[in-house]
């Protein structure tokens, strides 16, 4: 009996709390006045139903709300969503002495493990300093002198193409791309585990991430081997699937749109001398190209990079400015508007804006330029082509977002985007 009452007592004591909850989100909290639908602002459950039950649907319910509440709206009890381009760069702030801006909690609790890490770091001023220690490292200056590593990566993908040429099999290209990407990024976890069996010092020849970490002005404790270790992790991870994933809808569109193709295979011969293929371009050179730096941004808004924004006001800007960018592929468009640049914000903006920007750059000039100044595809065939790279089995929907978690997801059965080398 007693154990019944303490039952009832207790579930009316839930209840109490949350119609109380429920009044206050709904009209003294500070965001009460924020239009939105009013079970979103009540109740986690609301979004937790459409991104958990339905698997990551959480953005297109949102938009739909921008639709019919305007351009800024309570998606949930504590965070807001704005959709308005022009927007981005005052929320997304670089971080002033009056700008700051700390993480939410919520969202670094996805960063379980790597919680150490710059990009995981909810204080402003802490991040700042574990940030400025190792952006040194990803400055334009340096990403130059990373060039042999990147174009030795892509040596190795173009050798594995020749060899798999005539091949009636398919290789999903993303898988090739990843590779790529990774292999390039394992130099710094190499180095981190090398610094967990403390057999690196700053005295060391070689220049690497960990040596600047290591001689920076950090204090001791932020440079204790577990904590460089998870920036490693971070690097390795944060920059290659998303690399990788902008390269491969480079491919799906050059492949499917010939005259797209065609146009960079005349600016890329321009470039570089039928010669010998394996000599390398200038990094400075082939970023200097005007269609093939189009037709990289082109990749990057329709790959979307990372969804979601860590931030308690959201901005989905790649997802939501339809009417600035529909959804058609066309780098021309770069070409033409000068302005359209300060809306690309594949790579964030701010303070947080990503690190890895200059290098993810040039992998992409230096992997599309080495690739297609020497292959072609079913419809665009060159004298000094080694080969033809067709698409097989492919369409847009194995490369089209249809939910997202965190990053985008493509539809559960898809192959991937698949290539067969022919002569
Ligand atoms: C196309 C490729 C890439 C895209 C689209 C991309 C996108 C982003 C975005 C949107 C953020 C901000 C995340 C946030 O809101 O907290 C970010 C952060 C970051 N990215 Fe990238 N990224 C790319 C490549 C890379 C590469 C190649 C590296 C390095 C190897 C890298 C390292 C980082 C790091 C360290 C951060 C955290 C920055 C900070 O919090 O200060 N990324 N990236």
């Amino acid at each position: 009996m007693f154990t019944l009452l303490l039952f009832f007592h207790l579930t009316g004591l839930f209840f109490a709390y949350s119609v109380c909850l429920a009044i206050y989100r709904l009209y003294f909290s500070p965001l009460s006045k924020i239009p939105g639908p009013k079970l979103a602002a009540i109740t986690w459950w609301y979004q937790f139903h459409y991104d958990v039950v339905n698997k990551g649907q959480y953005s297109w319910v949102v938009r739909s709300m921008h639709e019919k509440y305007g351009p800024i709206v309570r998606i949930n009890p504590c965070e807001v969503h704005i959709c308005e381009s022009d927007f981005y760069e005052t929320l997304y702030a670089s971080g002033g002495l009056n700008r700051k801006r700390d993480k939410w909690t919520w969202d670094t609790v996805g960063a379980a493990g790597v919680a150490d890490s710059a990009l995981s770091t909810m204080n402003h001023d802490l991040h700042r300093m574990r940030r400025a220690a190792i952006a040194p490292f990803f400055s334009m200056q340096n990403v130059k002198k990373l060039q042999p590593i990147i174009q030795a990566k892509v040596d190795i993908l173009r050798r594995r193409i020749l060899e798999r040429k005539g091949n009636t099999e398919a290789i999903d290209i993303s898988h090739a791309f990843s590779a790529l990407t990774n292999g390039t990024r394992r130099l710094a976890q190499i180095e981190a585990l090398k610094l967990e069996s403390s057999t690196i010092s700053v005295e060391s020849t070689h220049r690497t991430i960990f040596r600047e970490l290591l001689s920076s002005k950090l204090p001791s404790e932020e440079k204790a081997p577990t904590r460089l270790a998870t920036e490693a992790q971070v690097l390795v991870s944060a920059g290659s699937e998303t690399t990788a994933r902008a390269l491969t809808h480079a491919c799906y569109y050059l492949l499917t749109s010939p005259d797209v193709l065609t146009t960079l295979k005349t600016e890329l011969e321009g470039a570089i001398p039928a010669t010998d293929f394996t000599d390398s371009v200038p990094l400075e050179q082939v970023q200097r190209l005007p269609y093939l730096t189009a037709v990289i941004k082109e990749s990057l808004r329709l790959s979307y990079g990372v969804v979601d924004s860590n931030a308690s006001f959201r901005m989905k800007t790649c997802i939501f400015t339809n009417g600035l960018f529909p959804r058609v592929h066309r780098p021309e468009r770069w070409l033409h508007n000068a302005t359209l640049h300060r809306y690309l914000v594949s790579f964030g903006k701010g303070s947080r804006q990503c690190l890895g920007m200059n290098l993810a750059m040039s992998e992409m000039h230096l992997t599309l330029s080495s690739l297609l100044r020497w292959f072609g595809s079913g419809d665009v065939r060159r004298a000094h082509d080694l080969g033809q790279l067709e698409l097989f089995e492919t369409d847009e929907s194995d490369i089209k977002m249809i939910g997202e978690v965190l990053v985008p997801v493509v539809k559960q059965d898809t192959k991937g985007v698949q290539i067969v080398i022919k002569t």
